[in-house]
Order: structure tokens, then C-alpha cells, then sequence
């Protein structure tokens, strides 16, 4: 193992999306990989359920397939119109922050077969069945089952010197990518694809946030 110091509060507040500082061309070793699966897998889940499931994918034509999928998606998903939740990534504040992200998005897109692994984090069980889909406890159950162990998986990458970054876009093409890795579309959920890779540097700053008053409410909300 090898974990470069960094106190707690250092892990969390540095451990950023990483896409233009991923090293392609160090390869990442299978079990440090499993190392950050063990401590992924000491993350709470609902009724101790621990239904957990990682596909760790080195395959090259496999990881080719899965990222033209992925920047179709990411094409997508720049050229379309603001979104209501998305509409706040427009304010002036935000303008230089968000460029940033969507510049270092787009190289991520365009580099998801360079990256030596890709983690896809998922759960076996359909979330979004007729009978499921509305019943809000399930989904918050069922979500908070696999993405505290996720995240477990990405600070214990960073604490090892690699870097990774939460995506979702390519799950506008779940299925096609459920074929690629053998996965029970029917019977299984992915929920995130985390590229991993060593990072170029290992110092990383604090991500720019919010200010607290507007997101912490002492007795009752606040809009
Ligand atoms: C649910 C979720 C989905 C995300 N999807 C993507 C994605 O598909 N592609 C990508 O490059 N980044 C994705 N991100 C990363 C965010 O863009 C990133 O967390 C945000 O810009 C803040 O940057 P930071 O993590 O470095 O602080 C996603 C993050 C979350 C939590």
C-alpha cells in the first residue's frame, strides 16, 4: 500500500474529480484496486445488505466500446439546452468554475479508452421497475446501499495516489453497456463509472463550494 500522508480532513476536501491529471500511461495494479474494494465495502448498507457489486474493467476493447458510448452521451449531453437544475451553472459566479468542468469533462469524454480502469459500481436489484420506481424509501435505501461505498473507493484511491471521478452520463446507454460487461440488465442497477488511473501530482486543492449559510438550517428549512 502505498498512502501518501494526508490527515482526514486533507482526504476529504481534496479528493477531486479527476479527469486531465489521470496518468495514462502507468498502468494500475489489480490489487490496489481490490485494496480500495475492501475499503469501499466498510461502508453502511440498508438491513447490512452489503449487495455491493464492482466490474473492474481493463479489457482495451471493452473500455474502447464503453467510451464511444460515452462521449456520444457526453456530446449529448454539452450540446443540449439548460436543464432547470442545471440553469444555476449559467451565474456569473459560476461561469469560470463551470467552464472549467466541462473543458475537463469533454477531454475525459474523449479519453475513456486511454484510462486504465474503469469501476462500475452496482446493485442487484432493478431500481427503476414500475413497482419500485415511486417508492421513495426504497430508492434512498437502495441508493445509500452502494454510493457511501463508492465514495469509500475513491478516497481510498486518493489516499494510494490515484485519481478517479464519479460519472453518470453514460448511463443514458445502461443497457448497451450491461451487454459490453455481462451484466443482468434486468436484474441489475449500474450506478456509477469511475475511471481510476495515477494521478499526474498528487496535490489537489479544495473544490470551490457554497457558503454555508445558504445550505446549513439550524430547526427547520429554509429556502
Ligand atoms: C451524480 C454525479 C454525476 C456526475 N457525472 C459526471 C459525468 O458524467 N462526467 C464527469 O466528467 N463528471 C461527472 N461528475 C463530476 C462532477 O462534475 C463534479 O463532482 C463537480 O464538477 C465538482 O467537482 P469536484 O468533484 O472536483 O469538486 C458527476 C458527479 C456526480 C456527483
Amino acid at each position: 500500500m502505498s498512502c501518501q500522508h494526508l490527515t482526514p480532513d486533507e482526504l476529504l476536501a481534496t479528493t477531486r474529480s479527476v479527469r486531465k491529471r489521470l496518468d495514462f500511461s502507468k498502468p494500475v495494479d489489480i490489487a490496489l484496486v481490490a485494496e480500495c474494494i475492501e475499503l469501499a465495502m466498510q461502508a453502511p448498507s440498508s438491513s447490512n445488505g452489503q449487495g455491493w457489486q464492482f466490474i473492474v474493467v481493463y479489457d482495451t476493447e471493452k473500455k474502447r466500446r464503453i467510451g464511444e458510448y460515452y462521449k456520444q452521451a457526453y456530446d449529448h449531453y454539452a450540446a443540449s439546452p439548460r436543464s432547470p437544475d442545471r440553469q444555476h451553472l449559467d451565474s456569473p459566479d459560476m461561469r469560470v468554475t463551470q467552464e472549467r468542468v466541462l473543458n475537463s469533462s469533454a477531454y475525459l469524454a474523449a479519453h475513456i479508452k486511454d484510462v486504465p480502469v474503469l469501476v462500475f459500481p452496482c446493485l442487484p436489484v432493478r431500481l427503476d421497475s414500475p413497482e419500485k420506481a415511486g417508492n421513495v424509501q426504497f430508492q434512498a435505501s437502495m441508493y445509500a446501499s452502494i454510493i457511501p461505498a463508492a465514495w469509500n473507493f475513491m478516497l481510498a484511491a486518493r489516499a494510494r495516489g490515484l485519481g478517479s471521478c464519479w460519472t453518470t452520463l453514460h448511463l443514458a446507454y445502461e443497457r448497451e453497456i450491461a451487454e459490453i460487461l455481462q451484466i443482468p440488465f434486468a436484474e441489475a442497477t449500474q450506478i456509477a463509472m469511475i475511471p481510476v488511473a495515477y494521478s499526474l501530482g498528487t496535490k489537489f486543492k479544495p473544490g470551490p463550494r457554497k457558503p454555508l449559510g445558504g445550505v446549513m438550517h439550524l430547526d427547520r428549512w429554509q429556502a
